[in-house]
């Protein structure tokens, strides 16, 4: 039997809510399987550690995470924590330091909910967006100078390689291909900005070659947002930078029915480094503590960590089980339900138990 080491990170808010909930999943799908156990350490990571120790984790962190088989992550955020200093400081200092440069975020429709677009049947909207996640905006190039004073300036900087970019092209072209529409769209702003979206559509062409049997077209972002909300169909698996995603699949997951089911895998393709899995919502500080988080998007992206792992089989399990309770009308309040955390927790247990 194998035995994956797993490094849970609840982080704030939400997060210690449905990644507890989503553990306890877990642990009914390794016991009922048998197939595999799961060896969880928790790390108590995130803005609680940063107001005892002033750092959002300890030196030797990601030397001690490097010896994980993947990391389990809540979200990060406080209300009285700037949001730099917390995603900076844990989150984005994870992917960086683990090349994590892949992010892998499906969407679709899942049984019993309904879109919120009146035109989009649920076989509509069955998508994957890619996001690069090491380097574009996002690659904390930039400065400020002259603080507090009226010519002061602050320089945000975009980092485009041509390394970077052509390695998330070929995941993005790799896993459009191993989808049955075999489709990708390209997602850019090289109107505007024609430097590095330039080079974004060059690369983009010279990889297509390498895929023949993947048809693909590009799109400006703006028009992407619309494509999505009038041609959802017409969408399958798509590529983008690292801000430019971010925006699209928090739009995918409102359309897909809330932003409390969505999943998201930071993946190291080349495995040197641990991957990580998250759902993409943040800490929620709206509803913390009260019971009601939606624990689907923890759960999902649970699915992903076992895909990764190796454990297809269980992965499917998982969200069969997790379609079951959609499809029988157990939904937290985001999706229009009344149940609690807890009670769409244990309908999934129970329908792990039950057998799908
Ligand atoms: P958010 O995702 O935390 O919340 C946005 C809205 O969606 C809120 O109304 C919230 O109640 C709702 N929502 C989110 N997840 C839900 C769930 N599972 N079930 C039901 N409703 C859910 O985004 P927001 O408000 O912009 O950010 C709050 C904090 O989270 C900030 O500090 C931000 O920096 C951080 N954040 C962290 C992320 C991460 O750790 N990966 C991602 C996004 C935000
Ligand atoms: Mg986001």
């Amino acid at each position: 039997m194998k035995t994956y080491r797993i490094a849970s990170i609840p982080g704030d808010g939400i997060g210690p809510e449905v990644i507890g909930a989503g553990l306890d999943v877990l642990d009914a799908l390794a016991r009922r399987d048998s197939g595999f156990a799961l060896d969880v350490t928790a790390f108590d990571y995130g803005s609680d550690y940063y107001r005892r120790h002033g750092v959002m984790m300890p030196d030797g962190a990601l030397e001690r995470l490097k010896a994980f088989d993947a990391i389990y992550f809540g979200a990060v955020g406080a209300p009285d924590i700037p949001d730099h200093v917390t995603l900076w400081g844990l989150r984005l200092a994870i992917c960086q330091g683990f090349d994590q440069y892949a992010n892998v975020r499906p969407t679709r429709v899942l049984r019993g909910l309904d879109s919120p677009l009146r035109a989009c049947a649920p076989a509509d909207l069955d998508w994957v967006i890619v996001r690069e996640n090491s380097e574009g905006e996002y690659a904390g190039q930039g400065g400020r100078s002259h603080r507090g004073h009226a010519e002061e300036v602050a320089t945000e900087v975009a980092i485009f390689t041509r390394a970077g970019v052509a390695r998330i092209m070929r995941f993005a072209f790799a896993l459009a291909a191993s989808r049955p529409r075999r489709h990708l769209t390209v997602v850019t702003k090289s109107n505007a900005q024609r430097h590095g979206m330039v080079l974004w559509d060059e690369v983009a062409a010279e990889t297509a070659r390498d895929f023949p049997e993947v048809t693909w077209d590009k799109m400006l972002v703006d028009a992407m947002t619309v494509r999505m909300v009038h041609a959802p169909a017409s969408i399958d698996t798509v590529v983008a930078t690292n801000l430019h995603a971010d925006i699209l699949s928090d739009l995918a997951a409102a359309l897909a029915g809330s932003i409390g089911i969505a999943p998201t895998a930071n993946v190291n393709p080349e495995r040197n480094y641990p991957s990580m899995f998250e759902p993409i919502h943040g800490s929620a500080f709206d509803i913390t503590g009260k019971g009601i988080a939606n624990p689907v998007g923890a759960f999902w992206t649970a699915s992903q960590m076992l895909e990764h792992l190796g454990e297809a089989d269980a992965a499917r399990r998982l969200m069969a089980a997790v379609e079951r309770v959609t499809a029988a009308g157990i939904r937290t309040r985001d999706l229009g339900g009344d149940a609690t955390t807890a009670e769409v927790t244990a309908a999934v247990i129970d329908a792990i138990e039950g057998g799908n």
